[in-house]
């Protein structure tokens, strides 16, 4: 199986999923783009080996539709099997999300259905919730709302901040990005809870 990663920043689960593509995993990664054009990501894929691609937004200035067909003939000229949204922050339309209809993924720093959306950290701590963490879901048309194939969880301390939160938070999301691909690759969708 051909994975294109798609991101907009560092890239830390862009490169624990590519690390984890070797020996008898089922997939491999063709490609890495990204939304902005200095994104720290695409220099560790480039020194990881993997084509690299950028597709600004600002150059389509609120022609979403414009930037999303763009994406789509950028990401299949690399035929990919399976698209991991990995830190890309970017809200994608139904024109894009069809597109790539069952075959693409999202991993997203809450335990969904709780904290869709932005600033999840701060929204739980400012709850009190005892637990936090990630989830990986397959993604559709409903923000942050496909169905989840994997979770795993942290506690929430008495003194974290949003950032040590999110610091816990990552670490998960490392190990559990690259097992639920491998899964997701193997053809297997069943609920995995790390
Ligand atoms: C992180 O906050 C992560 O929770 C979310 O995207 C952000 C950047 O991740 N998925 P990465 O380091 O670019 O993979």
């Amino acid at each position: 199986k051909r994975v294109a990663i798609l991101i907009s920043g560092g890239g830390s689960n862009m490169v624990k999923l590519v690390d984890s593509m070797v020996g008898d995993h089922p997939a491999r990664p063709c490609l890495v783009l990204s939304n902005v054009a200095g994104a720290g990501g695409l220099a560790r894929a480039q020194a990881l080996g993997v084509p690299t691609e950028v597709v600004d937004h600002r150059d389509f200035k609120g022609d979403r539709e414009g930037f999303e067909k763009t994406l789509i003939s950028r990401i299949d000229g690399h035929a990919p099997d399976i698209i991991a949204l990995a830190g890309f922050m970017r809200i994608l339309t139904p024109l894009f999300i069809d597109h790539f209809a069952g075959r693409m993924l999202n991993i997203h720093p809450s335990l969904l259905p709780k904290y869709r959306g932005l600033n999840t950290h701060a929204r739980a701590i400012e709850a009190r919730d005892a637990e936090a963490g990630c989830t990986v879901h397959e993604v559709t048309a409903e923000l942050d709302g496909g169905p989840i194939l994997g979770q795993a969880r942290v506690p929430v301390l008495p003194d974290d901040t949003p950032d040590s939160l999110a610091a816990r938070v990552l670490e998960q999301e490392h190990r559990l990005y690259p097992a639920v691909l491998r899964r997701f690759a193997q053809g297997e969708r069943g609920l995995l809870q790390l």
